[in-house]
């Protein structure tokens, strides 16, 4: 247990399997060992091992709550809940059963069962910091009033009250002050933490997204590692039940239409892979699938996935640069809202493709007729039509559609996206 802690999950594995060879049915290193093999992108193995362990101590809240942890990971909702259900019938006062039932009645949709059970929670663990980060969260994507929004910030005060390290309850603490048009506290909120942190790259990023200063030219490595990171475990939940995430699968209609040749012919680099949500996606059209992100966190969940032939850790401007004409399309699904100026990495992307490849990409709507490029309070650019046009045509691309469609929702409304295909030249 101490190899697993420490991240040696191989030792682990080792030693964990030793134990069931000297005792063949040890329900400890059975239950654990599942969670490894989940860890170890083996869950079909991992469920098994821990329906054996709960064979026989049916009464273990641990391993129930574990194995409703791998079911929910794999996206089986309803079995996932189930397994939280028996984890506090064997005890009631299970907070992490509770606070994962929550979750996963949330990302059902089921919005009154998943209120009433951010409300027991809080009931139960009046001290639980997590609990009032989540009812925050919660409270804001389902805001049907400005009340609400304002109760999600009571929320995150009191999080970040409890737990001064909940760094993304300050965070959501800004975005809601924001939403509620209290700019002033807003800033402030980022200020003091910046005061507190001055490297932090968060507050950094998220006091100019709220026009306390100057906005970079694109989202800084540290800001997106730092984000993505600490959301890749939530990230699919998050994005596909509770924030109706569509981008990947907008993205992919738009670029079907456009492909001739075999299914299963390109070269195709997911840029910005992130969880690998595109990966089904894009795995019909591929010889050969890679995925690219900045984010470690998010690339082992990619990983888990089993789907990519290559995965690598890097920045995508960088990344595109060090790979001329290697690919037949580059996929962009909500990444490149983290870039303000869109050609250098547009020209890059160029660079990348062969003659004659695809470029596919979304990002956020900026409106106006002029060349503009916004930092929106969500942290998140927003681009201008104009600006999306004159960056592809400076980086060179011949054959440009740019479509519009929801991308997501936020706060309860629709996110307007720009879907683009753009190609280059079949001459080179
Ligand atoms: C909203 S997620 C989208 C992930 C995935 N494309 C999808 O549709 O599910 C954005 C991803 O872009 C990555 N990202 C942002 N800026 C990046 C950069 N400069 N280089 C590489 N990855 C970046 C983040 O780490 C994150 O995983």
């Amino acid at each position: 247990m101490q190899s697993h802690q420490a991240g040696d999950l191989e030792a682990a594995e080792r030693q964990y399997r030793e134990v069931l060879e000297l005792r063949a049915a040890q329900p400890d290193a059975m239950h654990y060992l599942g969670v490894l093999c989940h860890q170890r992108a083996r869950s079909d193995e991992g469920v098994r091992l821990i329906e054996a362990a709960l064979k026989i101590t049916p009464r273990h809240p641990d391993a129930h709550n574990n194995l409703g942890n791998i079911h929910k990971e794999c996206g089986r909702l309803a079995a996932a809940e189930r397994c939280y259900r028996k984890a506090l019938e064997c005890g009631a006062q299970h907070y992490n059963a509770q606070n994962n039932l929550a979750v996963v009645l949330e990302a059902q949709e089921r919005v009154e069962e998943a209120f009433e059970a951010y409300a027991k929670l809080l009931r139960q663990a009046p001290k639980f910091a997590q609990g009032y980060y989540l009812m925050g969260r919660f409270l804001r994507n389902y805001a049907q009033s400005k009340e609400h929004v304002e109760q999600s910030v009571q929320c995150f005060r009191k999080a970040y009250e409890l737990d001064r390290h909940n760094l993304r309850a300050l965070e959501s603490l800004g975005m809601s002050l924001y939403t509620l048009n209290r700019i002033k506290e807003a800033v402030q909120v980022y200020r003091d933490w910046l005061a507190r942190e001055p490297d932090h790259p968060v507050p950094r990023h998220m006091l100019a997204a709220c026009g306390g200063a100057q906005a970079p030219l694109r989202a800084a490595d540290d800001y997106v590692r730092q984000v993505f990171d600490a959301f890749a475990d939530s990230f699919d939940e998050q994005l596909l039940k509770n924030l109706g995430y569509r981008a990947p699968q907008v993205l992919a209609d738009a670029l079907g239409g456009m492909l001739t040749g075999a299914a299963g012919a390109f070269e195709v680099l997911d840029a910005g892979c992130g969880t690998g949500l595109c990966e089904p996606l894009l795995r019909p059209y591929a010889r050969r699938l890679v995925g690219v992100d900045l984010s470690g966190g998010m690339i082992e969940k990619a990983r888990l996935r089993g789907g990519y032939d290559e995965l690598e850790v890097a920045e995508l401007t960088g990344y595109l640069q060090a790979h001329p004409a290697a690919y037949d399309i580059v996929f962009s699904a909500d990444t490149l809202e983290y870039f303000g100026e869109l050609r250098e990495v547009l020209e890059a992307a160029h660079a990348a493709l062969r003659p004659g490849g695809w470029l596919a990409f979304t990002v956020e709507v900026a409106q106006g007729e002029d060349d503009r490029v916004d930092l929106a309070p969500s942290g998140r650019y927003q681009h201008t039509h104009c600006h999306v046009e004159r960056a592809l045509s400076s980086a060179g691309y011949s054959q440009v559609s740019i479509g519009t469609d929801t991308l997501r929702k936020e706060g309860g409304q629709p996110v307007a996206g720009w879907v683009v295909l753009a190609q280059r030249t079949a001459q080179g």
